[in-house]
């Protein structure tokens, strides 16, 4: 451990049960020396396993429906009150697709659930920003991160609606990255990750043969859990002080990859077949 983050607080939203992202993420945090409180909607507070996460990490729970403004003030406001005065980052790892879960195909969408989607995966990372700004609630130099897929920016099948809202909440980082760097000196940026098998990943249709083909095209593999809390910590730390508005990927370098040397062997293996 290097005590990176030592003196760090801050606010991590979206650790349901110890497969999530924000899970790992929160634990190496603790591990470098931050503080911080712990937030979820108050159904994951009911069926998800927040409090182990919150004994460990010495975190307050601060229940929160992401898409409410009124929560989210209360957040940020009990954050403030708890550790005295401005924080120092904030997480981001909320989604959620009913479009997804219900299996409407693209061509099929439920627009209450589109709007849902928007809501819930783009639109709480703008409220979780004019949150954060209109209370001041980020100190100079503070880091907001939150979670995108590649999917945001290429067609990946059967990501469905999710994909929109991922190309959004990278724009919503960009657009209020240099509202909040001008005004402020705060830096937001998303981290697009390799696909992980958690309660949202595996609402993904397909998402088994996506990990396997992912990590086999890749040539450093899938970037797991940990891989993500390790350079969560390194852009919640001084040492990324002037990166901001960028969608930086976290994926064994699968994002810059076309064909492999081993895929295009399996290629020609099924046309033999044909
Ligand atoms: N798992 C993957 O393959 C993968 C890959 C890249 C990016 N991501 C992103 O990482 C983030 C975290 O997802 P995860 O994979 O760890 O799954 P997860 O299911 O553990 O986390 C999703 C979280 O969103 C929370 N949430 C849903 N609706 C909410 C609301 N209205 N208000 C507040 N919180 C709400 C859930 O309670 C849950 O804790 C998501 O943004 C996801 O899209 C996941």
């Amino acid at each position: 451990m290097y005590n990176l983050l030592k003196g760090k607080k801050g606010i991590i939203f979206g650790a349901l049960d110890s497969k999530s992202i924000a899970w790992h993420i929160a634990e190496r945090c603790y591990e470098e020396g931050a503080e911080f409180t712990l937030s979820n909607t108050p159904a994951a507070l009911r069926f998800g396993q927040l409090k182990e996460l919150a004994e460990k990490c010495n975190a307050e729970i601060i229940p929160a429906d992401a898409t409410s403004m009124e929560d989210l003030n209360n957040v940020f406001t009990r954050t403030m009150e708890k550790f005295g005065g401005k924080i120092d980052f904030v997480l981001h790892a909320i989604g959620m697709s009913l479009n997804v879960r219900k299996g409407h195909s693209y061509d099929d969408l439920d627009y209450g659930f589109y709007q849902k989607t928007m809501d819930i995966s783009a639109w709480s990372f703008h409220k979780v920003l004019q949150t954060a700004y209109k209370l001041d609630a980020i100190k100079e130099w503070g880091s907001i991160v939150a979670l995108t897929y590649i999917a945001g920016q290429r067609i990946f099948y059967k990501y469905n609606d999710m994909a929109d809202a991922k190309a959004l909440l990278e724009s919503i980082a960009r657009s209020f990255g240099y509202v909040y760097g001008r005004d402020k000196k705060v830096r937001i940026n998303t981290i697009s990750q390799s696909p992980v098998l958690t309660t949202a990943g595996s609402g993904v249709a397909g998402i088994d043969t996506l990990m396997d083909y992912s990590e086999k095209i890749s040539p450093l593999g899938n970037a797991t859990a940990d891989d993500c809390a390790n350079y969560c910590v390194a852009m919640f730390s001084d040492l990324t002080k002037r990166v901001t508005m960028q969608n930086l990927y976290n994926d064994g370098g699968f994002s810059s990859m076309g064909m492999s040397e081993m895929a295009m062997d399996v290629y020609k293996k099924g046309l033999e077949i044909e």
